[in-house]
């Protein structure tokens, strides 16, 4: 329209910016407040890591000592995501298939072996609580289809040795490293003779770990 048309209409209520009401403002500000305060607790730091099993340190975010997580909760979680489809919740296993861990000698027993079972397996026939299985059990060190670090084998070894009336020391994630590196070129699964001929003790830390401790 033209300006004399605008001009020849009825006078229009003129339009007036009013300002924010002041309990609107306060609101906003409570609720700013709320969400940064939501997003301050519940965020875990913004961190991408924050839902690896391994890693419960976060929270509330704080400055102090975080506890360091239990190694038999992570071990049971690991275990039931891992190895229960086998050996079973019960740790029994199943007759003929899957030895049992309960009570298993390989289980309580060396630490050395029951670390390099884990990192690279077992093929062929093996004889646990008496009984012969002939199965394969897979590797879970490099190279494996589910590789797992360092510190869930360590959980779950302390788990399996603690578990179902086993009452054996737990493993350390330095255990683990180490059977890892003396290991490293091994590519097959251990046979049952391969492993009676490791020794039973845990070889002694390379000299370099003992001096960098
Ligand atoms: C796909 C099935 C399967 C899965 C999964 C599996 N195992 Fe095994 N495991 C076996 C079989 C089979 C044997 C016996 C190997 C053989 O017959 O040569 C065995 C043997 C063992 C042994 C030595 C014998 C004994 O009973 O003490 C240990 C220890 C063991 N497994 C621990 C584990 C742990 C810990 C996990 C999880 C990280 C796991 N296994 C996952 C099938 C499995």
């Amino acid at each position: 329209m033209n300006p004399q048309e605008s001009s020849q209409l009825p006078q229009a209520p003129a339009e007036r910016h009013a300002p924010i009401p002041g309990w609107l403002t306060g609101m906003g500000l409570i609720l700013a407040f709320w969400a940064g305060a939501y997003l301050f607790l519940y965020s875990g730091g913004f961190r991408g890591d924050v839902y690896d099993p391994g890693l419960i340190t976060w929270g509330p975010v704080s400055t102090g000592p975080v506890a360091p997580p239990d190694p038999k909760v992570i071990g049971k979680r690991l275990y039931t995501a891992n190895c229960a489809q086998c050996h079973q919740a019960s740790g029994l296993g199943q007759a003929g298939v899957y030895p049992p861990l309960a009570a298993s000698e390989w289980v309580t027993g060396s630490k050395h072996r029951l670390i390099a079972i884990l990192h690279h397996g077992i093929a062929g026939p093996i004889a646990v609580k008496g009984n012969l299985y002939n199965n394969n059990m897979p590797a879970w060190g490099d190279g494996a289809p589910v590789p797992l670090k360092d510190e869930q084998i360590s959980a779950i070894l302390t788990y399996i040795r603690s578990e179902w009336g086993n009452q054996a020391e737990p493993v350390s994630t330095e255990e683990v490293a180490l059977i890892r590196a003396t290991t490293k070129s091994r590519k097959q699964p251990w046979s049952e003779k391969e492993l009676l001929a490791l020794p039973s003790d845990l070889p002694p830390p390379p000299a370099a770990t003992a001096a960098g401790k």
